[in-house]
């Protein structure tokens, strides 16, 4: 390994080294560590809502296959190790945005089909090809009216009924348009039942069992962001004192661990992966410190996370964060650090610790932010003086941005190894694409929730555009159109399939023939008294 002498001395590995070094890191298998099925590099395309399923849920479109073969064939050379779905809800009256995949409530075989395209798109030609996994979700508390699938006056299921945006003192008029604004989309929760909780463990392991069946090679439990699983782990939305209370790590994840538990079960340890994606607490920020120093949420995230792992059953997990109330990961831009970096790091040490060689170590994904070359080098520790962070790179909006990044960070890597020496740092703080931050007008309220829709409208149109063929530029510029955050809104709410708008059709004449039928009786009751009185 060459090294050059700094003028401060310290030793510096040359660039051409890094990346020879960056390329070996990334683009090494690893084995994951239950099911034993190979990852053929560090690079995850992570769970993206899509918006493209039939309106108020379905099974995957035309549009969806075609969307997941644009990553799985970006490239001949390099893929991506992993690509996980968006969420697929395991409930159809408990989705997010109204255009979610949907798990057939019993065995649909004209669904069971879709999803099999669905995996069959997801895997990229060849040997080294990627590993398609589902995440299966269910929105719990955080399912809108109406889009959640649900009529007006039917709740939503959660462990405790604690509404979504509740929670927050009103002191002035911003809190209080942010109270009615969470008011009018969500209804208070209904505390699960035993039976509740019953019903929704097997939903998940049909879920499962559905993504087995279609070709799948494994599954990812949503335990973050605030949907249902993650809603038992914070006393925010906790506030059971049964055995489902988050008292204790065990309590709180007992429900995914009997989900974990009976999946294993039915489909076996080896050749199905299961993951789980779990929030890493409050935000964490950059400096490298030992496990003492992180905040309280920060040390319950690593406590959960090490009894997830003590189970011996789950193949990897994946560190996020945020909910609903504090949205800032989808609209934060390129130029923050990676996110939660702190408590992956901390994490990994203590997985290490815990697993040693009697007990296998499920690998640590880590997702917020990995914009550069850098930030990838660093989670992976690619560097000579820092210790890695996870053992894979979860990348979300570059991968919309950028559904080829694996074959272009290797091309770019492979030209650098061999490139003259440079101490040109420039190349490696670039982020790999051009990233937007579409933030709503200044004239619009400030509400947590309205930034994020906008961005996430900005990345679903953009979804769209990749299924439909377009979305990319070529030089990782600006992409040509300047679409503003009100009209990623727009686009993204005012599309219609005609298979849409028949449901919608149905929906209304459903609804029509419901108030028609409403006004007859009221106006037959009220000729029958009228005929009566006049007897
Ligand atoms: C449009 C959009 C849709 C998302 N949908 C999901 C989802 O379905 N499931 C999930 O776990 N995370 C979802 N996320 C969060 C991402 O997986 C990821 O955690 C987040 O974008 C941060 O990673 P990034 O900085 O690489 O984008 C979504 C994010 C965006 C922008």
């Amino acid at each position: 390994m060459l090294y050059t002498r700094t003028s401060s001395h310290e030793l510096e590995m040359n660039m051409a080294d890094e990346a020879c070094s960056l390329l070996d890191v990334v683009f090494s298998p690893v084995t994951l560590p239950v099911s034993r099925l190979t990852v053929h590099n560090r690079l995850v395309k992570v769970a993206l809502y899509e918006h493209l399923a039939p309106l108020l849920g379905g099974a995957p479109t035309r549009l969806l296959h075609d969307l997941y073969s644009r990553w799985a064939t970006s490239s001949l050379e390099q893929h991506w190790g992993m690509i996980m779905t968006g969420n697929v809800q395991v409930a159809h009256d408990h989705l997010t945005l109204g255009r979610d995949m949907v798990i057939p409530e019993s065995d649909d075989p004209a669904a069971l089909v879709s999803f099999r395209a669905l995996a069959d798109a997801m895997h990229s030609p060849g040997r080294h090809g990627s590993l398609a996994i589902m995440q299966l979700s269910h929105a719990g508390r955080q399912s809108a009216n109406i889009i959640g699938g649900r009529t007006l006056l039917s709740q939503p299921l959660a462990p405790s009924p604690v509404r979504v945006g509740s929670g927050k003192e009103v002191r002035y008029a911003l809190d209080a348009l942010s109270y009615v604004f969470h008011a009018l989309l969500f209804q208070t929760p209904r505390e699960m039942s035993i039976q509740d909780i019953d019903g929704v463990v097997a939903r998940f392991v049909h879920g499962a069992l559905v993504a087995r069946d279609a070709g799948f090679d494994g599954i990812q439990l949503h335990c973050a962001h605030g949907y249902l699983l993650s809603e038992f782990l914070s006393a925010k939305t906790n506030r059971r004192h049964d055995e489902y209370s988050c008292a204790s790590p065990q309590n709180a994840l007992r429900i995914l661990r009997r989900i974990v538990t009976d999946i294993r079960a039915a489909t076996g340890l080896v050749n199905f992966a299961v993951g789980v994606k779990i929030g890493a607490g409050d935000y964490s920020s950059g400096t490298d410190v030992g496990l003492e120093e992180l905040t309280l949420s920060e040390r319950i995230a690593v406590a959960y996370i090490s009894e997830v792992a003590s189970w011996g059953t789950v193949d990897f997990i994946e560190i996020s964060g945020g909910d609903y109330e504090k949205p800032d990961f989808m609209t934060a831009s390129s130029s923050k650090a990676p996110f939660f970096a702190r408590v992956a790091k901390a994490v990994r040490a203590a997985l290490d610790e815990q697993c040693k060689s009697t007990m296998p170590r499920p690998l640590v994904i880590l997702t917020g932010n990995l914009t550069t070359p850098r930030a990838v080098q660093q989670v992976l520790g690619a560097e000579t003086r820092s210790a890695p962070s996870a053992d894979l790179c979860g990348i979300g909006r570059m991968a919309i941005l950028r559904p080829d990044l694996p074959a272009r960070l290797a091309g770019e890597l492979q030209a650098r190894s061999e490139e003259e020496s440079t101490d040109d740092d420039s190349w490696w703080r670039t982020p790999f694409h051009h990233m937007p931050n579409p933030t709503p007008p200044s004239w619009l309220p400030k509400i947590g929730l309205v930034g994020a829709g906008s961005s996430m409208a900005w990345y679903n149109v953009r979804l769209r555009a990749l299924a439909n063929g377009g979305g990319v530029s070529a030089d990782g510029g600006e992409l040509d159109d300047k679409m503003g955050p009100v009209s990623a809104v727009l686009r993204m709410w005012l599309w219609f399939t005609v298979e849409d708008a028949r449901k919608l059709g149905w929906y209304l004449a459903e609804w029509a023939f419901w108030a028609v039928s409403l006004f007859l009786i009221v106006l037959l009751a009220w000729l029958m008294t009228a005929y009566n009185d006049g007897m």
